[in-house]
């Protein structure tokens, strides 16, 4: 059984959707901290009413930004999550949380990158790029977290096709809805031991059905 920690700063849709996933046996894992900067969202509600226990480190709480990078660093050490799984949060992760935990954070950016990510690519602002590109498809992707915003080794993707009637905001419908399926998958294969790193990059190992 594998140990997680959650980030989000939103509606907490991928939260939920690897939650269920967890309830309903498919990842063998456990949420053991929901960590947000947005103690209103919608994530932090559903933490409250599933039961998961969960943290705010923002501005606000932690002024400092030292001490609030090192009390994210503190907190996460005391739990050793073998996965920290990026769903929706907004805020860089500092520099000596990615290098304590190498190998060990996830995220998921609604677009097929290496396209349409770095700083400011985020949320709406990803699929109104994409759509004022005049791309054909768009997609999901999962990757490790490096410091460098959306830089580090991708792990999954899966692709949407753009219609003519497309708009950003069905766009992004669109693409949550396949970020619900893949995410679970991918962290499923974590649980399961499936990351192979062959040459510093990851590979998820299919399960082969006899
Ligand atoms: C998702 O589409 C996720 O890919 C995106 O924010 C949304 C969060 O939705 N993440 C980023 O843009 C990170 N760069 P949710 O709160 O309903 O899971």
């Amino acid at each position: 059984m594998k140990v997680l920690t959650v980030f989000a700063s939103g509606g907490g849709s991928n939260f939920k959707a690897i939650h269920h996933s967890i309830v309903s046996g498919e990842i063998h894992g456990e949420i053991a901290l929901l960590v947000s900067n947005n103690p209103n969202c919608g994530a932090v509600k559903y933490a409250d009413e599933a039961g998961i226990t969960h943290t705010i480190i923002n501005q606000s709480r932690y002024p400092e930004k030292k001490y609030r990078d090192d009390t994210m660093l503190e907190i996460l050490l005391g739990i050793e999550p073998d996965l920290i799984i990026l769903a929706g949060y907004m805020k860089k992760i500092p520099d000596k949380v990615v290098n304590r935990f190498n190998k060990k954070i996830v995220n998921i950016h609604p677009a097929l990158l290496p396209k349409f990510g770095g700083k400011g690519y985020y949320g709406m602002n990803v699929h109104q790029a994409v759509m004022n590109a005049g791309e054909e498809k768009s997609g999901a992707t999962v990757h490790f977290v490096n410091e460098e915003y959306d830089k580090g080794s991708i792990l999954a993707q899966e692709e949407v096709i753009i219609e003519p009637q497309d708009t950003a905001k069905s766009l992004a419908e669109k693409v949550l809805k396949i970020e619900h399926e893949l995410y679970p998958q991918v962290i499923k294969a974590y649980c399961e031991d499936r990351i192979i790193w062959k040459n510093n990059q990851p590979k998820i190992e299919e399960v082969i059905e006899n």
